[in-house]
């Protein structure tokens, strides 16, 4: 058992929580680069919050420009343990309307041009992402979500794209057709990272549009902004309902020790 420390990447329209108690803007470095920003660390009731905004303050950062792994790191060195996406998505589905919240639990990763590991030559490790998202955590999340006031679906597939451009109708048709419920474009390889840092990970998709699979819709960028910032305060009060919520103590995750089955040794591959 120990304690928690949440880790809160927020998504389009969320670039900081102004609920958190003794905030603090720290500037941190890793081997990997500049994380999006600055870390914003701070306290609701008894739980430590470190939060990251994903695009920067501003909006700076274009989804293929994330340095995932440099933000991965820093939460992880900024003792993070338990780590919450909340991401603006597109809707591949009817019954998921804009503004309705997924919290998702599978992925669909066609991004090409994002560096994906934090391994790789000289040391080699394939942990496994069968089962992406951390369930404690998303159940809880989707609790909190709920006790904000949030319309929400447990579980879900999001695809995720390289953008920036939005999807062609053809390729929405098709993410439908394998079964994908939302589609963003920042969550991979994100998840894949959290999962390499032995950090448990929950993503809440908050739905902004209909992409344009649906007759006569097509994803345009106001719309977008204007039901992200609806969005925006709901995804705030989640944090705040879930440092509420949470357990006094944190149970050990399996993904707390991923790595020490994932990691080939020189003695696994001696002949
Ligand atoms: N983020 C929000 N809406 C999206 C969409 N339709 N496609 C990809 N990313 C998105």
């Amino acid at each position: 058992m120990s304690e928690w420390t949440i880790g809160v990447i927020g998504g389009s329209g969320i670039y900081a929580i102004d609920a958190l108690e003794s905030p603090e803007w720290i500037d941190v470095d890793t081997p990997w680069g500049k994380p999006s920003d600055q870390l914003l660390t701070g306290r609701l009731g008894d739980v430590r919050f470190v939060f990251l905004p994903r695009h920067g303050r501003g909006h700076r950062i274009p989804p293929s420009e994330v340095n995932a792994r440099a933000n991965i790191h820093a939460l992880k060195a900024a003792g993070c343990t338990d780590v919450i996406a909340i991401s603006a998505v597109g809707s591949l589905r009817d019954e998921l309307p804009p503004g309705h919240f997924v919290v998702v639990d599978q992925f669909i990763d066609r991004t090409v041009a994002r560096p994906h590991s934090f391994f790789g030559t000289g040391l080699v490790a394939h942990v496994s992402m069968a089962d992406p998202t951390c369930a404690r955590l998303s159940a809880l999340c989707a609790d909190a979500a709920e006790a904000a006031g949030a319309s929400v679906t447990r579980g879900g597939t999001y695809l995720a794209m390289e953008g920036p451009q939005f999807s062609s109708r053809a390729e929405s048709h098709m993410y439908r057709g394998w079964g994908c419920d939302v589609i963003g474009m920042t969550a991979m390889p994100e998840a894949k990272l959290a999962r390499e840092a032995e950090l448990p990970y929950a993503l809440v998709g908050m739905v902004t549009d209909y992409d344009c699979w649906r007759e006569g819709d097509q994803v345009e960028v106001s719309a977008v902004i204007a039901q992200l910032m609806a969005n925006a305060d709901l995804g705030r009060q989640l944090v705040v309902e879930l440092a509420r919520s949470l357990p006094a103590t944190r149970a050990l995750s399996p993904v707390d020790t991923v790595l020490d089955a994932a990691l080939i040794t020189a003695s696994d591959a001696r002949d």
